[in-house]
């Protein structure tokens, strides 16, 4: 009798520690945090089977960044617009086709702003000459985005590849994962937390914001139509608003729509002045603002600004981070043989 119930006993508590180490790790879990999968991408993945690969992306990015310096930002904006959606499975990358729902590309998001798809194109159609259906097209756009770092701001970090291109690209899907301008600190913590981006990576990469340029629309409420009180945005410095507005007239129409420098400071520079300019009230877009005006963000802002080179390193880490978010990878997915269509 003894026995039979001590056995049970046993029984009972084995099965009890099961289901606890089982449940465990979900609790352990913050809500909504999808931590970026550990993914499977391996430093130097094609160094059997297309060791050119990576070179031959560096020659056709430096090229056209010579030609124009945009393309650096181009490129590393197309990467973040490419890994939010979907995951960085090249989807960003994919035309829309007639008879089809639209592709994330021509999302008003992306559509005219994004820009630097020749540059993959061109590095694609080499690489596909030299190792066929080898290199995917998500890989090639992560290896942009590092060697624009590079060629932008002298920052470098190896890339983990391996990562293989989606089938679907959808317009409406867009809007639902990236941020828009106007979001405030808590709502870009709450938008990178779904991607498993921390708050400290979403400061750090915002950084980005330090080259390239946006278009007035993306901000002109900030000068005109802020709130019922306030035409123009408080926290916006009046002698760069002032500015602003000879750049962004009135809108009187739709069809024209300026664009101005992100950075103010050192537009074509990869670098920490853009968090300065923070400082200085001049940061261009409301989502920029805001990390600096609100408790959650502004310790993390003036610690970039105090320590360049410690913000370039974690600048690195985040985009690899942010390369890996929901990437497909074995058998997965396909390799494109032309980025712009599924095969
Ligand atoms: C934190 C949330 C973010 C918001 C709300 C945001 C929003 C925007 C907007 C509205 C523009 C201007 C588009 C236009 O009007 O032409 C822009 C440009 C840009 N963004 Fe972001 N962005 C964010 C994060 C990021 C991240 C994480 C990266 C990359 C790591 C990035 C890289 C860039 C770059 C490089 C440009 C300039 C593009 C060019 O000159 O072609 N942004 N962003
Ligand atoms: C307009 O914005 C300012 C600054 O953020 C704020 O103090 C004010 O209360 C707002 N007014 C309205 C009507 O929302």
């Amino acid at each position: 009798m003894n026995v039979k119930i001590s056995k049970f006993a046993a029984v009972l508590l084995l099965f009890c520690l099961v289901v606890f180490f089982l449940s465990e790790p979900a609790l352990a879990k913050p809500k909504h945090a999808r931590p970026a999968k550990v993914a499977p991408l391996k430093i130097g993945f094609y160094a059997k089977t297309c060791p050119i690969a990576e070179k031959i992306v560096r020659i056709a990015v430096n090229e056209a960044v010579l030609l124009n310096p945009g393309i650096a930002a181009g490129l590393i904006r197309m990467h973040f617009h490419d890994c939010f959606v979907r995951g960085c499975d090249g989807s960003v990358l994919l035309d829309s086709v007639l008879g089809k729902p639209v592709a994330e590309k021509d999302n008003l998001a992306n559509n005219p702003s994004l820009r630097g798809f020749e540059v993959i194109d061109q590095a694609k159609a080499t690489i596909e000459t030299l190792c066929p259906r080898t290199v995917s097209c998500a890989d090639i756009l992560a290896f942009a985005a590092r060697d624009s770092a590079l060629k932008a701001g002298n920052i470098w970090y190896d890339v983990p590849a391996g990562r293989r291109d989606g089938r679907v690209s959808l317009s409406s899907e867009v809007l639902q994962e990236l941020p828009p301008p106007f979001f405030n600190a808590k709502q870009l913590e709450d938008n990178f937390k779904r991607k498993g981006l921390s708050l400290d990576e979403m400061v750090t990469l915002s950084g980005a914001h330090s080259i390239g340029v946006s278009h007035c629309s993306s901000f002109s409420n900030r000068l005109y139509s802020f709130n019922a009180t306030h035409p123009q945005d408080p926290s916006l410095d009046s002698a760069y608003a002032a500015f602003l507005k000879t750049r962004c007239p009135l809108p009187a129409n739709n069809v024209v729509d300026p664009i101005v420098s992100l950075d103010i400071q050192t537009p074509t520079r990869l670098d920490n002045k853009y968090y300065t300019n923070l400082q200085s009230r001049r940061g261009l877009l409301t989502s920029d603002q805001t990390l600096l005006d609100s408790p959650l963000t502004r310790k993390l802002v003036v610690n970039n600004v105090k320590f360049g080179n410690v913000w370039a390193k974690k600048f690195g880490a985040a985009m690899v981070r942010m390369g890996s978010i929901d990437v497909l990878t074995g058998k997965q997915g396909e390799i494109r043989r032309n980025c712009r269509f599924v095969n």
